[in-house]
């Protein structure tokens, strides 16, 4: 296979990338998109300050471009995110707790039906865990006024919205073998043991000189395979150039196909050009669509040429 999607496919994966509605007229975006990419997600346009900006008022018009393109050209669908703390309305934060929690499960539920039957793997809950060594929740609307049980909640009322969907948790620093990770991974083997629907666990990885790729990245995705979740690959991006880029790509595509229940990876960003790492290079297309060493470096891990 000759492409990300087409080798990726060949070995039971999908290969993703972010998408912003806004770059889809751009020839070179679009035909990269089309060529490369399996799957696709909205980078911020399934947010909640974009799907429902006040309260009870959904508008579903930028992710609706993104859901259509991908759909009328056979590309799977990723939904990002339902519950998180940042883009969130003010409106939110501001509500009371029996309200907070009406929004939260009215929320879930009206966008994972708008969306019913097209979307394979939703974020359900991005980001609860602090950084750093406590391995606490971090402070949100939800955390703070419902406690600890609103992701329990928000994965029982996505399970009824959207029962075909996988059900993902999703965070950043959670890629190797960690304080903050095993707090995940406690609470993913509680999920299991009690019988709370959850299906996948995504791993950001965005990796930068200052926090490279783990050398425990394969065995970290491998003991939450173990729990009886499939893990995935979700926002990709890695800082650098040139071999040193190319060559920690590469041990990220080796982690994920070592790993059976891996199914899938998704890079955050299609060209270096609208990187959300303003002065950044951590895609694997330049600025101009060239294909980056890194690029080659993928095909290869994935058994393409
Ligand atoms: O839409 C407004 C626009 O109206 C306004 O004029 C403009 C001026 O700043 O801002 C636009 O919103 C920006 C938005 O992206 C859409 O472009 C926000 O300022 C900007 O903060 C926002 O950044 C996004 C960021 O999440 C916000 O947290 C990035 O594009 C997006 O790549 C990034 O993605 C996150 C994942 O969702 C979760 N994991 C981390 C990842 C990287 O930060």
């Amino acid at each position: 296979a000759s492409t990300l999607g087409a080798a990726a496919a060949e070995k039971g994966r999908y290969f993703g990338t972010a998408v912003a509605a806004n770059h889809l007229g751009e020839s070179a975006y679009a035909n990269t998109l089309n060529t490369e990419f399996n799957s696709v997600t909205p980078e911020n346009e399934m947010k909640w300050d974009a799907v429902e900006p006040s309260r009870g008022s959904f508008s579903y018009g930028s992710a609706d471009q993104i859901v259509n393109h991908a759909q009328s050209r056979g590309m799977k669908v990723r939904g990002h995110t339902l519950v998180w703390h940042s883009q969130l309305p003010s409106w939110v934060g501001s509500l009371a707790t029996a309200d907070l929690r009406s929004a939260m499960n009215n929320h879930i539920t009206q966008v994972m039906t708008h969306w019913k039957g097209k979307i394979h793997s939703w974020d359900v809950v991005n980001e609860a865990f602090q950084d750093g060594s406590s391995g606490a929740r971090r402070s949100s609307p939800f955390q703070d006024k419902l406690g600890n049980g609103f992701i329990e909640e928000a994965f029982r009322t996505a399970r009824a919205a959207d029962p075909a969907a996988k059900l993902c948790y999703n965070d950043y620093n959670t890629d190797g073998v960690n304080a903050k990770s095993n707090a995940v991974y406690n609470m993913v083997r509680d999920f299991k043991a009690r019988g709370v629907p959850i299906d996948c666990v995504g791993f950001q990885s965005h990796f930068n000189s200052a926090s490279p790729v783990p050398s425990d990245y394969q065995a970290n995705l491998q003991r939450f395979a173990d729990l009886g979740v499939d893990v995935q690959i979700t926002e990709l991006d890695i800082e650098g150039s040139g071999t040193a880029q190319a060559n920690s790509y590469s041990n990220v595509v080796r982690a994920c196909l070592a790993v059976s229940r891996c199914t899938g990876i998704t890079v955050w960003g299609v060209t270096d050009k609208y990187s959300w790492r303003a002065s950044g290079t951590p895609l694997l297309f330049d600025g101009n669509y060239a294909k980056k060493p890194a690029y080659t470096a993928v095909l290869t891990a994935l058994g393409g040429s």
